[in-house]
């Protein structure tokens, strides 16, 4: 696998980006790739989760292998830490296939996204995440190459400008977004599969954790892996930097194999609490409850008060808070709802009291 620039959102451990390729841009450290590329998996049967999209690309996937065609542009999209690019790393390994990595911030200038649909070769995949920032000259030399793998390059001005068609090799574009609304009709339009990612359920994140953890020699039972999976927002990447968290507790206080006790102390202790709520999220929470009288209230406003920026809300606290039935969105903005008013220990406001409690 290739990465060209990796902008995975890995909001707690930035780093500055490096300059020397234009190209290349990683927020990544190495040890997070290290640590990503060893738990990876590499295989369908290896993946855990996303039961139904597994079936569909396996079909898809051998039926271009039977007619020796490239796979159909595909699209991904849901909250983050999901599985997007390993799910585009496990089609890669399947078809046999380079995969080339990238993000839409890191595709500034027309000549980066040229750069990169000219260095494909046939067959390769090449993902582009957070595809929803793309810029709209970028998207506009993706559309013949995505339709008819050919660059239309313009030179000269005026009436002396002429259009230059260069073929490209037929490559696969699988994106990936966290903001499927945001993505130009056009754009989407050129996908082949649109997708969507779900949270995992407790049980499918305790076998990522066990897998995981086999992988990385970590001692634990399966209701150590369960306490954990239960405070891990349905989310992969949450519950495989846990495991880590949770590893060295259990090292350094107990010397010991990780189980039940000793995960759920390790997460009280990190401020995990039973939803796997970390303090930034509760304190969203209290905003709106505390002085907000439960809302509605504009993000932005959320946003000012809590000292983040919007996109952040948006993309890694809301989703979770949301399909956990902790907040609603509504036109006005976000609302509490009566299980945040529970979860935080208050009472439970009259107006409030006819709402469902699940
Ligand atoms: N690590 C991260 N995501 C995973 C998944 N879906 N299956 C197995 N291991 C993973």
């Amino acid at each position: 696998m290739s990465i060209i620039s990796d902008d995975y959102n890995n909001s707690h451990e930035k780093k500055e980006p490096k300059k020397k390729n234009p190209i290349v841009k990683s927020e990544k450290t190495d040890n997070d790739n290290k640590f990503e590329n060893v738990i990876r998996p590499k295989t369908f049967d290896a993946y855990i989760g996303q039961s139904s999209l597994k079936e569909t690309l396996k079909i898809t996937i051998e039926a271009a292998k039977k007619r020796n065609t490239t796979l159909d542009h595909l699209l991904f999209y849901g909250p983050p830490g999901l599985g997007k690019t390993t799910l585009a790393g496990v089609i890669a390994e399947q078809m046999g296939v380079e995969i080339k990595i990238t993000s839409a911030p890191a595709l500034e200038r027309p000549r980066d996204i040229i750069g990169i649909l000219m260095s494909l070769k046939g067959g390769e995949i090449l993902f582009i995440d957070e595809i929803h920032r793309l810029n709209k000259i970028a998207e506009e030399i993706l559309y013949p190459a995505m339709e008819d793998f050919v660059l239309d390059m313009t030179t000269g001005k005026a009436q002396t400008v002429k259009t230059l068609r260069i073929p490209l090799p037929k490559f696969t574009l699988i994106g990936a977004t966290t903001k499927a609304g945001e993505l130009s009709g056009p754009l989407r339009d050129r996908f082949g599969i649109i997708h969507r990612l779900e949270f995992y359920t407790d049980k499918e994140l305790s076998k990522v954790i066990e897998r995981t953890a086999k992988i990385l020699e970590i001692k634990i039972d399966e209701k150590g892996a369960f306490a954990i999976a239960k405070r891990s927002r349905g989310t992969p990447r949450i519950a495989n930097r846990l495991i880590k968290r949770v590893s060295d507790y259990a090292l350094v206080k107990y010397n010991s194999e990780i189980n039940e006790h000793i995960a759920n102390e390790a997460l009280d202790i990190l401020q995990i609490d039973e939803y796997g709520l970390d303090t930034a999220d509760r304190n969203l929470l209290k905003l709106i409850v505390e002085k907000y009288d439960g809302g509605p209230v504009g993000i932005e406003t959320i946003a000012a008060a809590l000292g983040e920026d919007v996109r952040t809300i948006e993309d890694v606290s809301e989703p979770y808070l949301l399909q956990a039935g902790l907040i609603q969105r509504t036109p006005r903005g976000r609302k509490a709802s009566p299980q945040a008013y529970k979860h935080l220990g208050y009472k439970i406001p009259k107006s409030m009291e006819q709402q469902s409690l699940f």
